[in-house]
């Protein structure tokens, strides 16, 4: 494998100090690009590239070719796991994610198994090699999956769900199955990172998308007690270097310190909280990705530029910090919002990085 010519993304991920704060952006390779429109209409549709290790690849690549991100992230979805697991992922026009074959009963919940992340994930390995033959050392390659919580959601709902009357209404009801099934998913997850680590993912990153509307309680035993089993069972070091892994719940607010004791290297933060908040729960435990409000991207370069500076004062001196948006870039923003963020990040930032 060819040397890391920017190793900036690992480094702050570590909270070791660095020139100036590193960015990438959630989402980075999407809608918002004609170019990822125009491979997505090449390949039919969005698990045609997924499914395309060469696609796949050429659509992780075209932001790294508009912008000078520090890091690119694999171009997959976290509902690839359950697929494996044979529930049937399908995506209908305007409606997002859906299976075909919805766990619906504590019989169907006992019944799935592991997945090997080398047969029926074998498209998402061949993807990271291939993706990392291409990056050819110029920045690193996030590898990612869901939490077992999030992807519960989508398993037990059929789909995405604005009540998650099915999937809370499984952890009420029926405890004894909801452990089971994240259990699984648990185990799964680690065996799926640690291939994409061996396939050549270099950093780890957990999307709790969901994990924020469970109440204290019940986030700490069916959502974050399961990435820690996760956590734990991590290969942490590839190539001679760390492999830092980052966990990400959005909505977690005060959540955050709890999250800070899992083991993890480092936090994504959302909007809803600010960076010098974030930075007071969790000490000097956990470096911080985020968190600029994806909205902001729908003003004017200008704004960007302020909001983004507002993002950096809030984190402050130091390192410990990788830029990022709160969540992901929605589709309908103009790159060029996108282009205005990245730059004022490379311009702002080094002020935070002088030694004292
Ligand atoms: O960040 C990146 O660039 C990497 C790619 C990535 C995708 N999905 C591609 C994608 C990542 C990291 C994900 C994670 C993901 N997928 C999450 C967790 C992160 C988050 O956003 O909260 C979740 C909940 C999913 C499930 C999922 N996949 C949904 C709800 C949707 C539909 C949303 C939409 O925008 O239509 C997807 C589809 C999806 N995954 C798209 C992309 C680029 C859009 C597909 C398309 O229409 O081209």
């Amino acid at each position: 494998m060819s040397e890391l010519q920017n190793d900036r993304l690992l480094r702050a991920l570590l909270r070791q100090p660095v020139d100036r704060t590193p960015t990438w952006i959630m989402r980075q390779a999407g809608r918002y690009l004609p170019e990822y429109r125009a491979s997505r209409a090449r390949a039919g549709n969005f698990m045609g590239l997924c499914g395309n290790p060469d696609m796949a690849c050429e659509v992780t690549m075209q932001p790294l070719e508009r912008f000078p991100l520090d890091a690119a992230i694999l171009f997959s979805d976290i509902l690839t796991v359950p697929d494996a697991m044979g529930l049937g992922l399908y995506f209908s026009e305007g409606e997002g994610p859906r299976f075909e074959r919805p766990l619906q009963s504590a019989a169907a919940i006992r019944a799935i198994g592991q997945p090997d992340p080398n047969d029926e994930l074998r498209y998402v390995m061949d993807a990271v090699s291939l993706i990392r033959r291409e990056l050819n050392g110029r920045v690193p390659l996030i590898g990612f999956a869901g939490s077992p919580w999030t992807l519960a959601t989508y398993m037990v709902e059929g789909g995405s769900t604005k009540t998650f009357g099915r999937s809370k209404g499984l952890l009420f009801e029926d405890p004894e199955s909801a452990h089971h099934l994240l259990g699984v998913l648990a185990d799964s997850v680690a065996a799926y990172l640690n291939a994409q680590v061996a396939a050549g993912a270099q950093a780890l990153m957990i999307f709790d998308t969901w994990g924020g509307v469970l109440n204290p309680a019940m986030y700490r035993t069916f959502s974050l007690d399961y990435m820690q089993r996760i956590v734990d069972q991590l290969t942490r070091e590839a190539e001679g270097r760390r492999v830092p892994v980052v966990l990400f719940t959005k909505g977690a607010g005060t959540r955050l310190a709890a999250m800070a004791d899992s083991g993890a290297d480092a936090l994504g933060v959302d909007w809803t909280t600010d960076l010098a908040d974030a930075r007071t729960l969790t000490g000097d435990r956990v470096a911080l990705q985020g968190n600029l409000d994806p909205a902001a991207l729908y003003a004017s370069p200008t704004a960007v530029r302020r909001e983004v500076r507002a993002v950096l004062d809030s984190f402050g001196n130091g390192p410990g910090h990788v830029f990022n948006l709160g969540h992901g870039v929605t589709p309908d923003i103009d790159p060029d919002c996108v282009a205005a963020a990245v730059d004022e990040v490379i311009q702002y930032s080094p002020q935070f990085h002088s030694p004292s």
